[in-house]
């Protein structure tokens, strides 16, 4: 029988190395894609622990290229089918406004946002011909709430969470789904990218810095196991009944949303600039 297959970008490390075995197990024949196909051996032997090694193929892609997503594009008229697409791959520049480039903005855009559309762009008319599939784009906590020194982040989360509401209703009537995973702090490599934070030595943003590192620092006692997001992944993946559009996942993350919803922003600005600065 034909399995379903699920495509998965950045699946070298982290949420994407999680999900590829974990759709492997649910029944997908899945194309895990990294931008260095020499990071493979790490997915191989955990999805060799796992017994489903013979449902992966490792399938080079940037997604900053136009010319690797079109080679993925050819790549993909050998399968039956394109059922699931899960934009994972990302990752995050850290920095205060003024001190970042705008090319450090563009960058992050370029991975965390066009990435995902150009991807996109060329799933789709597969998943149309089937009228059927699933586009599950990783967005974050971090594209409902600002974060001081997270604003290249947060803002390409941001444009990634209107990017999705919008095609979600466009693709609907071809039997298409677009969802959100919006976890909030999970032990990946992600970090790496906020906790070198450059700053120079006659900055302003000297005590700040030392701030939020304080309470990125305090805050890893909290992160999250990355395996329930890919459980996650996999569950909106499998299940019959239609997907939402957003699944926030993560400790504090549905009451963080809640507060913010609920209390002037004011409020929320305080208790975070406090925790900050104090
Ligand atoms: N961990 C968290 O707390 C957290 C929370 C919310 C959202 N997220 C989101 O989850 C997603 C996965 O991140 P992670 O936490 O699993 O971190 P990670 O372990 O650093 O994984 C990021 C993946 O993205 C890949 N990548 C980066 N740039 C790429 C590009 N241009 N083309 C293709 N692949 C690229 C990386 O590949 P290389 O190995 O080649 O660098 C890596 O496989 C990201 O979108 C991130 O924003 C993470």
């Amino acid at each position: 029988m034909n399995r379903k297959t699920a495509i998965i970008t950045g699946s070298s490390s982290g949420f994407g190395l999680l999900c590829a075995i974990e759709l492997a197990r649910n029944g997908f024949q899945v194309i895990g894609t990294m931008r260095n196909v020499d990071k493979a051996v790490t997915l191989l032997e955990r999805a060799n622990e796992r017994n489903v090694s013979e449902f992966i193929k490792v399938f080079p892609l940037d997604v900053t290229s136009s010319e690797s997503i079109n080679d993925l594009k050819n790549y993909l008229r050998e399968f039956h089918s394109i059922d699931i697409l899960v934009n994972n791959a990302g990752f995050a520049v850290g920095g205060f406004c003024e001190e970042l480039s705008i090319e450090d903005y563009r960058k992050q855009f370029e991975t965390n946002f066009f990435g995902i559309i150009e991807v996109t762009q060329m799933v789709l008319p597969f998943m149309r011909a089937n009228r059927h599939g699933r586009v599950i784009n990783m967005s974050s906590i971090s594209g409902r709430m600002g974060f001081p020194g997270l604003s290249a982040y947060s803002s390409s989360k941001y444009a990634l969470e209107g990017f999705s509401e919008s095609l979600r209703l466009e693709v609907k009537p071809f039997g298409i789904d677009v969802v959100l995973v919006e976890p909030g702090s999970y032990a990946t490599n992600i970090w790496s990218g906020v906790e070198t934070i450059k700053i120079n030595q006659d900055s302003p943003y000297q005590s700040y810095l030392k701030g939020i590192k304080c309470e990125i620092e305090t805050g890893k006692k909290d992160h999250g196991d990355p395996q329930d997001v890919a459980q996650l992944v996999a569950q909106i993946a499998t299940q019959t009944k239609s997907p939402d559009l957003r699944y926030p996942i993560g400790k504090g993350v549905k009451k963080n949303l809640l507060l913010k919803n609920m209390l002037p922003w004011k409020m929320i600005e305080d208790v975070i600039l406090k925790r900050i600065h104090n």
